[in-house]
C-alpha cells in the first residue's frame, strides 16, 4: 500500500546535521515502502558569511549533487518532511523563501489534504527546536495540512525526547543513532497515515 505513497523530504542544511537527519529520514521512508525525492533549497547566505566557516564550505561541496527542490516536488507529494536549523528559534530563512514560493499551489487548493511533518538542529538543548517546528507548523495549517508529528509513539522517542519532530543538538557531535533512529521513524510513520488515508479516500 505505502508504494502508492509520494514522499518529498525539503531541507536546508549549513553544515550538515539537519542534511543528516534528511538522510535517515529517507532511509525510513523508503523502508516503509514510499517513492521518495530528497531535495534542498537554495542557498542564499552570500559567500564571505559562508567562507567564515570551514564545516559550512565543505558541507556545500558535499552536497553539491542533492537536487534542488520546486513546486512540483510539493504538488507530486503525499507527505512533505521540511528540515531546517534554527535560526534564533525560527526556521532558516532559506526554507522560507522557497515556502514562499508555494503561494500559486495554495491558491489552487493543491497544498491541502497532504501529510506535514518537520524536524530540526539547533546548537544548544533548549535552542529553540520546538518553537522551530511550531513556527513551521504555523504554515501547514495554512495549507490545510495533515500535520503528522511523532509524538510517543515509537520506543525510541522516549530516548530522543521530543514529540513534535526529530531534534538535534548540533553542539554536542553528529547526529547519533537515537536521533537518526527518532527520524526514521517519524518518516516511516507519515508514510502511514498517509497510507491509509489515501486507501481511505479510494475505497
Ligand atoms: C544566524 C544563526 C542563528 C542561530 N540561532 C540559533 C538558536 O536560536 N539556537 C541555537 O541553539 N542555535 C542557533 N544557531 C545554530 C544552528 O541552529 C545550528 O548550528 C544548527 O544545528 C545547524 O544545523 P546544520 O548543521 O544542519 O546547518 C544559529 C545559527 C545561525 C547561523
Amino acid at each position: 500500500m505505502s508504494e502508492f505513497v509520494n514522499v518529498s523530504i525539503i531541507y536546508y542544511s549549513s553544515t550538515g546535521n539537519v542534511y543528516s537527519l534528511a538522510q535517515a529520514a529517507v532511509e525510513g521512508a523508503e523502508k516503509a515502502g514510499a517513492q521518495v525525492r530528497l531535495r534542498k533549497v537554495a542557498e542564499t547566505t552570500p559567500q564571505e558569511v559562508i567562507d567564515t566557516r570551514d564545516e559550512w564550505v565543505q558541507h556545500l561541496q558535499d552536497t553539491a549533487d542533492v537536487a534542488e527542490v520546486h513546486l512540483d516536488d510539493v504538488e507530486w507529494a503525499d507527505v512533505v518532511l521540511f528540515g531546517t536549523p534554527t535560526r534564533f528559534g525560527n526556521p532558516a530563512s532559506q526554507l522560507r523563501v522557497f515556502m514562499e514560493t508555494t503561494g500559486p499551489l495554495w491558491f489552487q487548493g493543491n497544498l491541502a489534504g497532504k501529510v506535514y511533518s518537520a524536524f530540526t538542529a539547533s546548537n544548544t538543548p533548549h535552542g529553540g527546536q520546538e518553537s522551530t517546528i511550531l513556527a513551521l507548523a504555523n504554515t501547514f495549517y495554512h495549507w490545510g495540512g495533515i500535520i503528522v508529528p511523532p509524538g510517543y509513539t515509537d520506543p525510541v522517542q522516549f530516548q530522543s525526547g521530543n514529540p513534535y519532530g526529530t531534534s538535534h543538538v548540533a553542539g554536542e557531535g553528529a547526529p547519533g543513532d537515537v536521533t537518526l533512529q527518532a527520524a526514521r521513524h517519524q518518516a516511516r510513520r507519515a508514510v502511514e497515515i498517509a497510507a491509509a488515508i489515501k486507501a481511505g479516500s479510494t475505497a
